[in-house]
């Protein structure tokens, strides 16, 4: 479910990478953070002695972030490790943010460690490294096949994601693991072409039915290697959490009590008596491509197995505002196209998980995402 799923580093500073990615597309520039160093960045976000900046305005105490300590920041840059040469400030500072004082040994080591991958996976035509939230992406080719390949400092992640597109191997609307190497969670994936996200290009319900129909689907479990749903839903409260530690004007917007959502989600993910699936567990539209030959095709997966229904709360949620939206009309539009969905179960994972979309969205200072944030707390108040 949305940028709900972003799963923390074990730095615990999920956060900042919100706030910075937020605050860069917000556009806070001009203003001086009074911490004496001198800036030279452009609207781009930089590490001064306070904290990130965008422009001059520090948006993310270094304190928050545990950086203080490490030494890791000096005169308003990144310090000049080999890291800053692999992958773009911007990018850079974007996962320090995340994984915070131990990720320079690992920035340290990103481009020798590209090399080795391509060379063993026999992939040539590198095009430059870039982050997203947890990981760092590099394109090139194999033969004709265009590919990805995707290294994370928390090795966890790309086990964990490996082991889940494993499978769901035989569905062409999960993307296409070609290699593994389990001992730091490296992936090479097939790239999906074009490859926008519904994200960026916008939605309709249709366009994501055969990704859903493939996770509904009856499958066969491994024992022990997933966690649970409810796993999943206690890390999206403390994720949540977080963010209301770090967004405090957004707290008094919403003021909804997490130990309350927890409890009713948890509830809802208890009362499942269906077989269990493998839930994708990140399923919003960030996370869905568009394929010139297969369709959709979903990629990043925080895998967990029980409810498929929660993989749905994006979907009924809708792009939308909720006013605008029809959210009893979504899911029973699921139950009658994706086989084996309980539209009532898709209804209450919509609700359930309504706050934490709602503190995710409310991390944009923008009018209409302030008001989607509200409109989707009071959801879940008047239910
Ligand atoms: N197989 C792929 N084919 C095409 N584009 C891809 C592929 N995998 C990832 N991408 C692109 O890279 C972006 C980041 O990938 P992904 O979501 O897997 O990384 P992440 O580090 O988990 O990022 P985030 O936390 O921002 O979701 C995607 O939004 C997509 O634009
Ligand atoms: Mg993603």
């Amino acid at each position: 479910m949305t940028s709900v799923g972003d799963p923390p580093g074990e730095s615990g500073c999920v956060e900042a990478t919100q706030l910075v990615m937020g605050s860069a597309l917000g556009g806070q520039r001009g203003n001086s953070c009074g911490c004496g160093v001198e800036r030279t960045a452009r609207g781009r976000s930089r590490v001064c002695r306070s904290g990130i900046l965008v422009g001059h305005k520090p948006i993310v105490p270094l304190a928050n972030l545990g950086l203080v300590a490490t030494g890791s920041v000096q005169d308003g840059a990144v310090t000049d490790h080999a890291a800053s040469r692999w992958l773009c400030q911007d990018d850079e500072l974007r996962l320090v943010a995340r994984f915070g004082r131990d990720l320079h040994g690992w920035l340290d080591r990103g481009a020798r460690r590209t090399a080795e991958l391509a060379e063993r996976w026999g992939v040539g035509r590198l095009g430059q490294p870039r982050a997203g939230g947890t990981s760092v992406l590099v394109e090139g080719r194999r033969g004709s096949t265009r590919v990805v390949l995707k290294l994370t400092p928390e090795p966890a992640l790309g086990q964990a994601e490996g082991a889940a597109l494993r499978h769901w191997e035989p569905s062409p609307h999960m993307v296409s693991l070609l290699a593994a190497d389990d001992s730091d969670g490296a992936l090479l994936l097939t790239r999906v072409e074009p490859g926008d996200t519904l994200a960026q290009t916008g939605w309709a319900l249709p366009d994501v039915i055969p990704v859903l129909s493939d996770l509904f689907r009856p499958q066969r479990i491994p024992d022990g290697m997933f966690p649970g749903v409810e796993h999943r839903v206690r890390f999206l409260i403390q994720l949540t959490r977080s963010r209301m530690e770090r967004l405090p004007a957004t707290s008094g917007v919403l003021g909804i009590g997490l130990d309350a959502v927890q409890v009713r989600a948890i509830a809802l993910a208890r009362s499942y008596e269906g077989a269990p699936h493998l839930v994708h567990g990140d399923l919003h539209p960030g996370n869905v491509l568009r394929g010139a030959t297969d369709g959709v095709v979903a990629i990043d997966p925080r895998a967990c197995v029980g409810d498929p229904h929660f993989d749905l709360a994006d979907w009924v949620l809708g792009p939308a505002l909720p006013r605008d939206i029809d959210l009893r009309g979504r899911a029973d539009e699921l139950g009658r196209s994706v086989p084996d969905v309980d539209p009532d179960r898709a209804y209450a994972w919509a609700i359930a998980l309504a706050p934490i979309l709602a503190y995710s969205v409310a991390g944009d200072p923008s009018a209409e995402a302030q008001q989607k944030a509200r409109e989707l707390a009071a959801l879940w108040q008047s239910r």
